[in-house]
């Protein structure tokens, strides 16, 4: 589908990035197939030399990865002008996780000496790479609160070697959010590279791109795919050049290529984005006003409360405030494990955005490992519990939560 200003975000979730297939199938198929044919020698070179377009080699890409990419490139950027006034067209590259697309979003910016700003709480497995691979490449993650924008500011004005600003808003599993335009704008001035993971909202409630930043990135696992079918990430770049060089060759130089049937189901869960994040999002509501009245309840974490310290941001930035929420038992660990052992209907698991309610009790798995001081600092609590509120019929999520609030002894 060529790019149509006129056509809305749910048209193109449907069909954004779809070429007619050259045997007539509906959906593009999996390209199961490591390598591509040459007409002739003459063809080979030319395709080489970037003068034609073809496919060559599958880790550098084929159809139905291009679709998946595409869609998403052009859901980044809906709606947004360019600084010439004409419609914003992003290029997005498809990774085999997450972290894949982080880790070829950083190499691909940074070298030995450079520095990275960021925020606490970021994904636990993105402070781990900053932590224990990017250090070993003499790459320094700064961590400094950015709610606090003149120590922000204070902080890259001293210092000369911070190359990038690394924002994840909403954050993982307090729900705090960082000030896109703000920062954007700090570190845009400043001559940074700023880039946000958007993860947790998607490009149906939060566009980066509104604000300037360079990349947006994805762990598309989670919602964009929706359906739990499999691991991938995305790295939207709004600079199509530098997409098309330095990052294009560090992605197929690290090797971290997505696959056809991994593109195929993502490209069938992106269809539905829209409806599922309005659906997602309604059911949170309930959810989460059905929490905070609860007497087993001490806190909920939810954007669309009033009481969250980051609700007034969060309306700025975000359509709406999501299907992520956490809540702390007024009973602790082990009223922790109570409820999650009496739950019947929701599923115990980590990750988040697929259509089934997910749920996870931080403190005897993921942060299990983590000592409880800094488990704190962080804001998992023992008593904490996530939860991606699904797509099932409210009222049967309300009663599962009821039965296993009231199993906690
Ligand atoms: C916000 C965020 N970013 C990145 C990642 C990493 O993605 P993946 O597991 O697909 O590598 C995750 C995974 O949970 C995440 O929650």
């Amino acid at each position: 589908m060529a790019h149509d200003n006129n056509l809305g975000f749910d048209t193109i979730c449907i069909h954004g990035g779809h070429k007619p297939d050259a045997h007539r199938a509906h959906l593009t198929p999996i390209y199961a197939s490591s390598t591509y044919l040459f007409d002739s020698a003459e063809q080979a070179a030319a395709i080489f030399k970037g003068e034609e377009k073809g496919y060559v080699y599958g880790r550098f890409g084929n159809p139905t990865i291009a679709e998946a990419e595409e869609k998403i490139a052009l859901l980044e950027g809906f709606g947004i002008m360019d600084e010439k006034g004409e419609p914003l067209q992003p290029r997005a590259i498809l990774h085999a996780s997450g972290m894949s697309a982080i880790t070829t979003m950083l190499l691909a910016n940074l070298k030995s000496g450079d520095k990275i700003i960021t925020h606490p709480s970021l994904y636990g497995g993105t402070q781990e790479l900053l932590d224990k691979v990017l250090s070993t490449l003499n790459i320094e993650a700064i961590i400094v609160d950015f709610h606090d924008l003149s120590l922000v500011e204070k902080t890259i004005k001293s210092n000369k070697s911070i190359r990038l600003m690394y924002l994840e808003t909403p954050a993982n599993p307090t729900l705090r959010c960082v000030d896109i335009a703000a920062l954007s704008l700090l570190g845009k001035t400043n001559g940074l590279v700023v880039c946000v993971d958007n993860t947790f909202a998607t490009p149906c409630l939060q566009q980066p791109f509104r604000y300037d930043v360079d990349f947006v990135m994805h762990s598309t696992t989670k919602f964009l795919n929706g359906h739990g079918t499999a691991i991938g990430g995305v790295l939207v770049g709004r600079d199509k050049d530098r997409m098309n060089t330095i990052v294009t060759k560090t992605h197929r130089l690290l090797g971290g290529n997505s696959n056809g049937f991994d593109a195929f189901v993502l490209t069938n869960g992106l269809r539905t984005l829209g409806l599922r994040m309005s659906r997602h999002g309604d059911n949170a509501i309930h959810v989460a006003n059905y929490l905070s009245t609860h007497n087993s309840v001490d806190r909920v974490n939810y954007l669309g409360l009033s009481k969250h310290p980051d609700y007034e941001l969060a309306k700025k930035q975000m359509k709406h405030p999501g299907a992520m929420m956490s809540f702390e038992l007024k009973g602790g660990y082990h009223a922790g494990v109570q409820f999650i052992n009496a739950l019947k209907l929701c599923t115990h698991a980590v990750s988040l955005g697929t259509c089934d309610t997910l749920i996870s009790h931080p403190a005897s798995t993921t942060h299990a490992g983590v000592s409880p001081e800094k488990r704190i600092a962080f804001g998992i609590t023992d008593g904490l519990i996530r939860m991606s509120v699904g797509l099932e019929n409210v009222e049967d999520i309300l009663q599962d939560l009821e039965q296993a609030l009231l199993a906690i002894k």
